[in-house]
C-alpha cells in the first residue's frame, strides 16, 4: 500500500514538473512596423519556468515543421519566469502556417496555426475578434467570465484580435499576466493578439516618473510593434492605430493628459494618419484605445477628447473602438460638435463623422446600463452583460456585431462609405 503511494507519488510530481515545464500563455502577434510587418511575420512568445533556449519550428503543414527560428529567452522579474520571444520572418502573404514552441529539453506546446496577412492593398474580407477590459476582478477572479469568452472567440477563424485595454486587473500582479495569459492561450496562440494596456495595466502614481506607462510586466509579456504603446499596422486596405491611454481619468486631475498637442506622442499620431490617408492603398483607418473618447458618466474624460478628436476629424478615421466602461456603446457619427442622424440605426451610410463604439465588458465587474438620454448614444444594453465583438471588413462595408457571453447576438451595425 505504502509502496503504490510512493509510486502515485512520483508519477504525480513528474505529472507536474512535464506540466510545468512545457511553454504556456502562448500569444502571437505582430511586433513589426513598416508596411509588409503583417504579411510577411509573426512574433511567437510563451512563458517557460526553466531556462530553455527555445525555438519556434514552423512550416505550411502541420506534419512538416521543416523550418526553425530561435527565440530570445529573457527572465521576467515581475512574473518570475523566463519569457521566450521569437520572431518568424520571410513568410508568404495570405498562407497558413503551423508552429510548436518549445524545446527537447523542456517540452513542446501543442501545434498551433495562424495566417499571415494579405498583401499591401489587397481587397480581401477581414474578419476581426475585439475583447477588452478582461480584468480579474468582481465576478472575474480567476478570469472565469473571460474564459468564457474566449470559448466564444475560439469557435471563430479571426485574422487577429483587437484587445483595448485593462487586459488586468493590476499591471504589477504576476498571477493576473499568468491568469490572463493561459486562459487567453486557447485564441492567443492562433490569432495575433493586437492589444493596447488600459488603465489598470500602467502605473497610477501620477508621482512616479512613469505615470501612465505600463508596469514592466507588460513589455517583458507583450511584443508588439514600436515602443509597444503607440504603434500601428496594415491588414489588407486597413490601417489600425493602436494608442496608450494612459490614466486619463487621474491624468486629466494634474494636468498630465496624454496627446496634448505637439507632445511626442501627438506628433507621431498626425504624422502616421497623414501618412495613412495619403497611402492609395489604404481605404479605412481604424484607431483604437483604452478610454474612450465619447462615453456615458464618469469614463468620458473631456481633456481626452480634447486632444484625440481633432486628429480624428481632420484625417477622417472611420472608426474608433475603445473599453473601460464595463458595458457594450455605440454612438452616432460625430464631427467636432455635430452628432448626425441616420435613417436606420443600424446603417451608417456614408456618414460624414466618425463612428465611436466602446466594448468593455469582456470580463471585469460589469457596470450599470445608462447613458440613453446622450443625444449621441444610439444602442446600449438595458441590462448588464459580458460582451465580445467582430468585425468584418471587405470591400467599402464594415460589418460589426456584438454578442453576450453565450453568443446570443446583442447588436450589430454597418458602416459603408464611398
Ligand atoms: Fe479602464
Amino acid at each position: 500500500m505504502k509502496f503504490s503511494f510512493f509510486l502515485l507519488a512520483i508519477f504525480l510530481s513528474f505529472q507536474i514538473v512535464i506540466s510545468h515545464a512545457q511553454p504556456r500563455g502562448i500569444h502571437i502577434s505582430w511586433n513589426g512596423t513598416g508596411k509588409k510587418a503583417t504579411a510577411t511575420a509573426m512574433a511567437v512568445t510563451w512563458l517557460n519556468d526553466n531556462t530553455d533556449n527555445g525555438v519556434v519550428k514552423y512550416g505550411t503543414r502541420a506534419e512538416n515543421l521543416d523550418q526553425t527560428v530561435a527565440a530570445v529567452e529573457a527572465f521576467s522579474s515581475g512574473v518570475k519566469t523566463y519569457v521566450s520571444k521569437a520572431t518568424i520572418q520571410n513568410l508568404k502573404p495570405a498562407t497558413y502556417y503551423f508552429y510548436k514552441a518549445g524545446s527537447d529539453k523542456n517540452g513542446w506546446s501543442a501545434v498551433y496555426k495562424f495566417k499571415t496577412a494579405p498583401a499591401e492593398g489587397d481587397k480581401s474580407k477581414i474578419f476581426i475578434g475585439l475583447w477588452s477590459d478582461t480584468q480579474n476582478n468582481g465576478g472575474n477572479l480567476n478570469f472565469e467570465q473571460t474564459d468564457t469568452i474566449v470559448k466564444q472567440l475560439s469557435k471563430n477563424t479571426y485574422n487577429f484580435t483587437i484587445h483595448t485595454g485593462d487586459i488586468v486587473e493590476n499591471g504589477s500582479v504576476a498571477k493576473s499576466w499568468n491568469g490572463y495569459f493561459n486562459t487567453g492561450q486557447l485564441v492567443n496562440a492562433n490569432t495575433p493578439l493586437m492589444s493596447v494596456p488600459g488603465n489598470h495595466d500602467v502605473v497610477n502614481d501620477t508621482t512616479s516618473k512613469i505615470f501612465q506607462r505600463p508596469f514592466p510586466i507588460f513589455f517583458e509579456l507583450m511584443n508588439l510593434p514600436g515602443n509597444q504603446l503607440n504603434y500601428s499596422y496594415n491588414y489588407g486596405n486597413a490601417h489600425f492605430i493602436a494608442i496608450n491611454s494612459g490614466y486619463a481619468q487621474g491624468a486629466e486631475k494634474v494636468g498630465k493628459v496624454l496627446f496634448a498637442e505637439n507632445s511626442e506622442e501627438y506628433k507621431w499620431l498626425e504624422t502616421d494618419l497623414k501618412n495613412a490617408r495619403q497611402d492609395k492603398n489604404i481605404n479605412w483607418i481604424i484607431m483604437y484605445s483604452h478610454y474612450p473618447l465619447f462615453a456615458f458618466g464618469v469614463s468620458h474624460i473631456q481633456t481626452w477628447q480634447n486632444h484625440i478628436q481633432p486628429l480624428v476629424d481632420k484625417y477622417k478615421v472611420d472608426l474608433y473602438i475603445a473599453g473601460h466602461r464595463h458595458v457594450y456603446e455605440r454612438h452616432k457619427a460625430i464631427k467636432g460638435a455635430q452628432i448626425f442622424e441616420q435613417a436606420d440605426m443600424h446603417v451608417y451610410n456614408k456618414p460624414q463623422g466618425t463612428v465611436y463604439v466602446n466594448n468593455g465588458s469582456s470580463g471585469g465587474s460589469l457596470q450599470g446600463a445608462g447613458g440613453w438620454d446622450m443625444p449621441d448614444m444610439l444602442f446600449t444594453p438595458r441590462q448588464k452583460i459580458y460582451t465580445y465583438s467582430e468585425m468584418t471588413i471587405e470591400g467599402n462595408t464594415i460589418e460589426y456585431k456584438v454578442f453576450d457571453k453565450q453568443g446570443t447576438p446583442v447588436d450589430y451595425f454597418k458602416l459603408i462609405k464611398d
